[in-house]
């Protein structure tokens, strides 16, 4: 059964072997995977004690077609072999024509023929290291690689599925100017607006300028990434339909396009993204920026389901990946250089400070102090809850809540016959902060699952009476079920008190 997404009472699900699969995963670094003796010794050994169900693993088109025409595929079916022997399922992500707005992955051949594969250009004529997306010829090559990739895939994987989703290039866009200013790319921009976009979008016929106004130089670049986007995803799934998608480099500070590539599918653009590249499931945010809860929010909507490719690996990854999946019912999560987590953290060979500003990445993104032990123990909590998680998910019956900002004290969740006030524990230097999951599983029974929070029960409003915890269990869920530890009572039973490293909680109210 190939792995598809289906759609389970509103919530698209990735189902892998025919059972929903939450992608439980990190990304590795750019490099890693070009060398199998080096993932052997450095990156699977380091994955064995985060919980993680799947990898996120780069495939350089430079090294499957050094000779023009020729494939070679032989890293690929290294890397499925090792994901194999690791009880790992694999997220590809081609690394083709386009990597963080520039052609850094295309082969030499290419990069050289720059005639035929020609540049874009910035308004001043200045070529790019990026290739344009006019180029057909270029587009051509990365969609028979693709294909030839997939059609391998599915020649050694199809029965086993450890590939189970491909991501199509990485953070597209271009970087430097707001649109591509080459003799193509200047002649396209003058022409009407394709019918199929204005119809799409209901808009009125024009020019880019005339239809798009102040964003018609993202928009226009938006769409013919887009268009080529789905050309190569096109080829490749026609010989092996695995769910594709695509990431977005963030709109961030300074906010105009491109000082964030411009064309990407940033929320704004998707609805170009959308009608142009229909074979994409969902465009995915790499989140770097302080305020992740805000882009989980924004990225999840009605046909964009959640997929997190690349997310910061500090203490608070864990916090918000109980939320991605509580509130947000995530197909993947994954920070970013997970082979870094099993280290000492004074060993890591942090990114240079000239590639955190050139990528615009804020530093503490990387500080993995904690990192580990918390979301080792969220990723655990999320495979042994997963029954009642997809029971109840998409329902009033699971709420979920995180720390927001500085001056987000805390939620107030409403419950059938309770009212639950959650107060935030102050933020702390490489702690997780507060987040939680909470299941009514009958009007007075509540799983919960929580860190750095504090719960206090209350009545409805207007009942004069007043609520009192009757049973209060520590456990641990196994496939779904209670493993209850201790009963918690006297001094023990004070308040209701998450701790740092994730807990669950089986809780019983009544009102005197
Ligand atoms: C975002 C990119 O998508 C990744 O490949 C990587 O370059 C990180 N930024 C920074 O390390």
């Amino acid at each position: 059964m190939i792995p598809e997404i289906r759609n389970d009472n509103g919530i698209e699900t990735l189902y892998v072997n025919d059972k929903p699969f939450l992608a439980l995963s990190g990304e590795i670094h750019n490099s890693s995977a070009s060398n199998l003796d080096f993932m052997e010794k450095n990156v699977w050994s380091n994955l064995k004690d985060l919980n993680m169900n799947s990898v996120i693993i780069p495939i350089y088109w430079e090294q499957v077609e050094k000779k023009e025409g020729v494939y070679d595929f032989s890293l690929v079916e290294g890397l499925i072999h090792q994901a194999r022997q690791n009880h790992m399922k694999l997220i590809f992500l081609w690394f083709g024509l386009w990597k963080n707005a520039e052609s850094m992955y295309v082969p030499g051949w290419m990069k050289k023929d720059t005639a035929t594969y020609f540049r874009a250009k910035k308004v001043t004529g200045e070529p790019l290291n990026t290739i344009s997306p006019l180029c057909e010829a270029a587009i051509e090559k990365d969609a028979s690689a693709f294909r030839s990739l997939l059609r391998f895939i599915r020649e050694i994987d199809e029965q086993e599925s450890t590939v189970i989703t491909i991501q199509v290039e990485n953070e597209i866009g271009l970087l430097g100017t707001e649109r591509d200013y080459s003799n193509a790319a200047n002649e396209a921009f003058e022409q009407a607006v394709p019918e199929h976009l204005i119809s799409a979008l209901g808009l009125s016929c024009g020019t880019w300028k005339e239809v798009f106004g102040k964003e018609a130089e993202e928009s226009f670049m938006a769409y013919y990434f887009a268009k080529a986007v789905e050309q190569i995803t096109k080829a490749g799934r026609n010989e092996y339909p695995l769910p594709c998608y695509t990431n977005a480099w963030l709109k961030q500070y300074p906010w105009f396009a491109g000082s964030y590539p411009s064309g990407g599918p940033v929320v704004h653009m998707q609805s170009i993204w959308r009608a142009t590249a229909p074979s994409l499931f969902t465009f995915a945010p790499d989140i770097y920026v302080p305020y992740v809860p805000q882009i989980l929010d924004e990225y999840h909507y009605e046909g964009n389901p959640l997929f997190i490719p690349e997310v910061r690996k500090d203490a608070v990854t864990a916090s918000y990946c109980l939320y991605a999946f509580g509130k947000h019912h995530a197909i993947c999560y994954s920070p970013f250089g997970i082979e870094e987590l099993a280290m000492d953290p004074d060993a890591i060979d942090k990114p240079p400070m000239e590639v955190m500003v050139a990528l615009n990445i804020d530093p503490s993104a990387f500080d993995i102090e904690g990192s580990k032990a918390y979301l080792s123990r969220v990723y655990q909590l999320m495979e042994d809850m997963k029954p009642v998680y997809l029971k109840y998910r998409g329902t009033p019956k699971l709420q979920s809540y995180v720390r927001k900002s500085e001056t987000d004290y805390g939620t107030f969740l409403e419950f059938e016959k309770y009212d639950i006030q959650i107060a935030y524990s102050p933020r702390m230097p490489r702690k997780p902060l507060a987040a939680g999951m909470i299941y009514e599983l009958d009007s007075d029974k509540f799983l919960m699952i929580g860190m750095m929070s504090t719960l206090t029960f209350r009545p409805k409003a207007g009942e004069n009476v007043k609520v009192d915890v009757i049973h209060f269990e520590e456990g641990e869920l196994k496939d779904g079920e209670w493993i209850p530890g201790r009963t918690l009572n006297g001094d023990e039973k004070m308040s209701v008190r998450f701790g740092d490293i994730a807990q669950c909680y089986l809780i019983e109210l009544y009102k005197y």
